[in-house]
């Protein structure tokens, strides 16, 4: 067990972050819960790997897959997220949102212009298909 590692329910479908680690097995509806292993590399990393990317401002922008994940009602990325390596960020998606994570402090757009270093100190992405799983950037 470390801290991030994501457990699912496989009987109701709660899925939980540790954020602390204690040592405990973590039980749901009566059984324990599964570790979502990172995957990365494997079949289907060009619709659901997150790459870490700059828009056309130069902001950093979190992409899932290279190919445009579906946001469909019953395949969809439920979240991204953005961490430095001390700070995470997260957004929750909904079925039809973009499937993507700007990383710009800003409001209503980038006023930064060509020196934007809004997300420069991510290091790495990981984004939550409801069908597939977890994916890890690079
Ligand atoms: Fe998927």
């Amino acid at each position: 067990m470390e801290i991030d590692n994501v457990y699912k329910c496989e009987v109701c479908g709660n899925i939980v972050e540790l954020v602390h680690v204690g040592g405990g097995e973590l039980v749901c509806c009566g059984q324990p819960m599964k570790l979502q292993e990172e995957k990365s590399g494997e079949e289907g990393t060009e619709k659901h790997k997150p790459v870490i990317t700059k828009d056309e401002k130069g902001c950093v922008i979190v992409k899932v897959g290279s190919v445009d994940h579906p946001m469909e009602e019953d395949h969809y990325i439920e979240w991204i997220e953005a961490s430095t390596g001390e700070k995470t960020i997260r957004k929750y998606l909904s079925p039809k949102d973009k499937p993507e994570l700007s990383l710009c402090d800003c409001v209503d757009g980038c006023k930064c212009g060509d020196d934007c270093s809004c997300g420069s100190n991510i290091v790495s992405a990981r984004a939550y298909c409801n069908k597939h799983g977890l994916w890890k950037s690079d």
